[in-house]
């Protein structure tokens, strides 16, 4: 039997090329790829990598000054935020309530854009499993780039129900899928509101679409949008707030901090053709509220919406080719260590060549 795809990185003996976390006493942690004679050097002592290929996950090992280091691989939310990016990511918390709340089901087909970075991308990929599909869109080339290199990371191998590719998501859509084929369409970029036409073409009735933007004002008008194409119904927002708690004897209470925004999430579902929302008995208050409102709210005018005028910061060139130059020396080990070879394809030490 075949296992699922990524599978055989996050069980079993750690190999080369897999990533570990490996955490000291006072807390900090570093994440590293293993690689037969390669070392972690500190200010505290030398740990050798070959102290942990081939052994279990979830040990403590002594350096040459004898500091201790607990070692772990990395779980899905940690690697999100470890690996190389381009654009902002999805955080853990969010992505498992987009996964959730568009419903994506195992052998789904599934639309996303924009990729950024990837990090959504791969808990998609664990939700429509080997058997679904992905079809993801990112304007940018090197965003596109990084992200395939992350997955590639993650999942040691191609996953097969994935394809990225280049290009608008509103033109790609209309481009690849015939209409009303695609089960859940799940949108985290600037401007979703471009999309509704595209969307409403490809989502089959009852799909589910979700939007997942930064501000309120993004929401405001993705909801406006979606609602004026008489298309969709159930038109629902919500934001998820995640709370750590200190666990320390009898002091249990709220951390001090926490990350108290990311994003909203809007979900929709699609009618069938030709068919009207059912008026709902309980009507939205609308009153006193002009179309000046809504224009002085949500500016139609497009050229107003840039990343900057919504907060984002610049991604520099420069910054996204260095990210792209680990995420593809990473990936590429990764793969190397699912097929039992190292990066130049030389069996490893205990692999059958
Ligand atoms: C915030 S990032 C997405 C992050 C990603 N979901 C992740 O978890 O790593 C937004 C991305 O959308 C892309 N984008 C914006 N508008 C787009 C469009 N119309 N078509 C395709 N991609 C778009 C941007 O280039 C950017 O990479």
């Amino acid at each position: 039997m075949t296992h699922p795809t990524g599978v055989s990185a996050r069980r079993g003996p750690l190999r080369a090329g897999q990533r570990v976390q490996i955490k000291d006493a006072k807390g900090r942690l570093n994440t590293i790829t293993l690689i037969p004679g390669g070392e972690f050097h500190s200010y505290q002592g030398v740990l050798r990598h070959d102290d942990l290929i081939g052994g279990p996950e979830g040990v403590v090992v002594t350096n040459s000054s004898g500091r201790d280091y607990q070692v772990l691989r990395p779980l899905l939310n940690d690697f999100v935020l470890s690996m190389p990016r381009g654009a902002t990511v999805v955080y853990p918390k969010d992505a498992g309530a987009i996964v959730q709340q568009a419903d994506v089901f195992p052998g789904a087909t599934v639309v996303e854009a924009g990729v950024g970075s990837g990090a959504l991308s791969m808990s998609l990929l664990r939700a429509v499993g080997d058997q679904g599909r992905l079809y993801s869109y990112e304007r940018r080339e090197e965003f596109a780039e990084i992200a395939r290199a992350n997955v590639e990371s993650f999942f040691g191998a191609d996953h097969p129900a994935w394809s990225i590719h280049v290009g608008d998501a509103q033109e790609k859509m209309l481009e690849v899928h015939e209409p009303h084929t695609v089960d859940r369409v799940v949108l985290d970029m600037l401007a979703p509101w471009e999309c509704v036409d595209a969307v409403a073409t490809v989502l089959a009735p009852g799909g589910v679409w979700l939007n997942y933007v930064a501000t309120a004002t993004q929401l405001s008008r993705v909801a406006e949008a979606i609602r004026a194409s008489g298309k969709f119904t159930q038109i629902e927002a919500n934001e998820t707030l995640q709370r750590g708690w200190h666990l320390d004897g009898l002091a249990v209470r709220p951390d001090h901090r926490m990350v108290a925004h990311t994003g909203f999430l809007l979900t929709a579902r699609r009618l069938a053709s030709g068919e009207e929302a059912l008026t709902m008995k309980k009507r939205l208050k609308v009153s006193g509220f002009s179309r000046e409102d809504v224009e002085a709210w949500t500016p139609s005018d497009e050229s107003r919406w840039t990343p900057q005028a919504l907060g984002e910061r610049p991604r520099s060139d420069k910054k996204a080719r260095k990210n792209l130059k680990e995420a593809r020396l990473t990936a590429r080990r990764a793969r190397a260590a699912e097929q039992g070879v190292d990066a130049f394809g030389r069996a490893l030490p205990g692999e059958e060549a």
